[in-house]
């Protein structure tokens, strides 16, 4: 399929680098409402550039491949529908859950699908450890902690002020990841606690041409979530940007006869650990596919499954449910209480 790009940024590069490696659809046009970013882009990628509206209408884009910061998914996705395409964004799917869900409807309602971002969990690391979950090789699984701690992107990022905002945060930011692992191995949260923080009020840009603008933070910049399964597993998750210099993810699958230590989620590839029973940690071994193991997975697993008439699993409904979660954690932490997942 013919695959249209919004947002020209940091991420765009590796999307339409890791492009080549996916026989399922070609990158053939650009768009960003900023021209200096847009044409810079396509000149490096060779790629036309068209005004953002002109691409989601362009007859010979079949899907359109949204990668602008958060506060611009809702509407872009739902253009992207209206226009009679399908739509593969970056995460978090909305900023709000309303707005989340009202996109399903307008995709179940319109015979289009919606992908989404994280698409590392259907990577070969993630896939082994579902499988070994299946075959029992941990016995039932009980709970899953997941940790993601760094100091915030505003040291590499030269927008970094969009993290901060609606839609932004370490939980809405990197909490994806996390937790789209988690429910691709243990099934739906029905349950969330929270605790949220925003230890550091102001940041300032350490990079790009805005570098030393100073912004504050609309969002909680430290979460701590206890989450309950339906499955009945417990799960935990705290992510954050105030560890400073830091980078330390971890999750850990804990199964009534072991555990799996799973690599970084917020990446592709990476050791798969199993530990049985009382015995020591192994190496899990599977075979990876680094050809296919970059940013662009699901939207190229999402095409192959239009093709061929079935459900994609970096869908539009795991992406709700994902962003329902985060709410719940945001929601209980605002009023002291567990809030239920809807
Ligand atoms: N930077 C990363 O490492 C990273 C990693 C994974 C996911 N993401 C996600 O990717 C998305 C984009 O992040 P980024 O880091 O590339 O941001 P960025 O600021 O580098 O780029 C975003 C681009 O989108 C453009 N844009 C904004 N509003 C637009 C609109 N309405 N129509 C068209 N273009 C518009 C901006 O002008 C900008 O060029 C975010 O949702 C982010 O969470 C980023």
């Amino acid at each position: 399929m013919n695959v249209g790009v919004l947002g020209c940024g940091v991420i765009a590069h590796r999307y339409v680098e890791g492009a080549v490696g996916f026989p399922s659809f070609d990158i053939v046009a650009c768009a960003d409402v900023d021209e200096q970013a847009g044409r810079a882009f396509a000149e490096k990628h060779k790629l036309p550039l068209e005004p953002v509206h002109t691409l989601i209408a362009d007859p010979d884009i079949e899907v359109v491949l949204n990668l602008t910061p958060p506060a611009a998914h809702a509407s872009l996705v739902a253009a992207t529908l209206d226009a009679g395409k399908h739509a593969y964004t970056e995460k978090p799917l909305a900023i709000s859950v309303d707005a989340g869900r009202a996109l399903l409807t307008q995709a179940n309602e319109s015979s289009m699908r919606i992908g989404c971002a994280p698409d590392t969990f259907l990577g070969a690391a993630y896939e082994a450890a579902r499988r070994a979950i299946e075959r029992g090789d941990i016995g039932v699984p009980i709970g899953a902690d997941a940790t993601m701690l760094t100091g915030g992107p505003e040291g590499w990022h030269p927008n970094a002020d969009f993290f901060y905002r609606q839609g932004g945060g370490p939980l809405l930011d990197i909490g994806p990841y996390y937790l789209a692992a988690m429910v691709a191995l243990l099934g739906r949260v029905e349950a969330a606690s929270g605790f949220a923080s925003t230890p550091t009020l102001e940041r300032v840009l350490e990079t790009g041409p805005r570098a030393g603008e100073r912004f504050g933070s609309e969002v909680p910049t430290h979460v701590a979530a206890a989450l309950r399964f339906a499955s009945g597993a417990l799960g935990t998750l705290t992510v954050s940007f105030e560890a400073r210099g830091r980078y330390e993810s971890g999750l850990v699958v804990q199964g009534t006869e072991g555990a799996l230590s799973l690599p970084d989620a917020n990446g592709f590839g990476g050791d798969v650990q199993i530990r049985r029973a009382g015995g020591d940690w192994q190496s899990l071994h599977y075979d990876a596919q680094p050809e296919l193991e970059t940013r662009g997975l699901g939207l190229h697993e999402m095409i192959e499954s239009v093709l061929a008439g079935r459900p994609h699993r970096a869908s539009g409904e795991l992406a709700l449910h994902v962003l329902e979660t985060m709410h719940a954690v945001l929601r209980s932490a605002e009023d002291g209480r567990t809030a239920v997942v809807a």
